[in-house]
């Protein structure tokens, strides 16, 4: 397919549309479309993120998470207020210029709480993003006026029924009502969704592309879901990441100027696609600076991860960057 005739697929996109782009069997020139456009749009920086886990205790039972609240099994943590500052500071001293803060809907962590951490780490010079799930307007509003910049809130399906059968606390509607409501107050807004969630489909994941464009995220988190031996998901097969990173190419052709991850998870599947696919659309990469006594412990799928050290940990990512022939900041 050439660069013209997949413009004007996508000018008008729907779900079957984009359903037919994934599902073709040669995905090279839409790849290399996706990274002509990731050049032209967002140039060769890669951003790196620093992501601090602070909490592993969750409200939900998101039936495909690990730290669902049903698995009593998971040891839990909560980072005490010091913990975090002092790690927040470790990521700025290396270099980070952006720490995203995520936990599970941990009550302890109210909006005051969570916002009075915000105003410290703001001290550092660091941007921060939030990543503590739904919240009622007042609350959004809150932390935005403590100075967090950035939320991620994944909406995971389009699919309203599939929503709600992974969901049992939550509908796909007030998922999408949070979203709005924080690019209403004037976060950058990030989104995405899981790639081979049992009961999804190739126009499922169209809908969720165009559910991205629809809000418009400025960010979207596109990662495969990966099966956790303690859920009632533990016997789905794990998605695919091929099929992820056909996701994250397409992501690039509808929101030019968004900020793409490489997923932690597609790099858990796949150490050798997490890389390739910087080269389909990609451009942010998040780091964990997490303390290694909580790490562990933040279990959403299973992963192998190496210890965490802050310092020689950026480093090395900023080189696999270089070696990528692209940018690290
Ligand atoms: N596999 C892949 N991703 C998962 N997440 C949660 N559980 C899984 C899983 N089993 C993702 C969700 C959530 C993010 C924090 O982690 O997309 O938004």
């Amino acid at each position: 397919m050439t660069g013209s005739r997949l413009q004007t697929a996508l000018r008008r996109p729907n779900a079957q549309t984009l359903a037919e782009l994934l599902r073709l069997p040669d995905f090279g020139p839409i790849y290399q479309e996706a990274d002509r456009i990731r050049r032209e749009q967002v140039g060769d920086t890669v951003h790196l993120r620093a992501i601090l886990e602070f909490s592993n205790i969750c409200r939900r039972r998101c039936r495909y998470c690990g730290l669902n609240a049903e698995n009593t099994a998971a040891p839990r943590y909560r980072m005490r207020e010091d913990e975090i500052l002092s790690t927040a500071r470790q990521a700025a001293e290396a270099g980070y210029r952006t720490l995203v803060m995520q936990s599970g809907e941990d009550p302890y962590y109210t909006p005051e709480r969570l916002g009075g951490l915000i105003r410290e780490i703001r001290k550092t010079g660091m941007t921060v993003t939030v990543s503590c799930g739904e919240m009622e307007e007042s609350a959004y509003a809150h932390l935005r006026d403590c100075g967090a910049d950035r939320y991620l809130l994944k909406h995971e399906t389009a699919d309203p029924q599939l929503y709600s059968r992974l969901h049992p606390c939550g509908t796909l509607e007030h998922r999408v009502d949070c979203l709005r409501t924080l690019k209403r107050l004037g976060y950058e807004t990030g989104g995405g969704f899981m790639v081979g969630l049992p009961g999804q489909t190739l126009e499922t994941i169209g809908q969720d592309l165009l559910l991205l464009r629809d809000i418009p995220c400025d960010m979207a988190g596109i990662g495969p879901f990966i099966a956790h031996p303690r859920t009632p998901l533990k016997d789905s097969p794990s998605g695919s990441a091929e099929l992820t990173r056909r996701a994250v190419a397409l992501a690039r052709l509808l929101l030019p100027k968004a900020h793409l991850p490489a997923t932690t998870a597609l790099g858990v599947l796949n150490a050798g696609v997490k890389n390739d696919v910087f080269s389909c659309g990609a451009n942010v990469v998040m780091r964990k600076v997490t303390p290694d006594a909580y790490k562990k412990k933040y279990d959403i799928y299973p992963a192998a991860l190496p210890p965490t050290e802050i310092g020689s940990g950026r480093r090395e990512l900023e080189e696999q960057i270089r070696a990528l022939g692209r940018i690290p900041e």
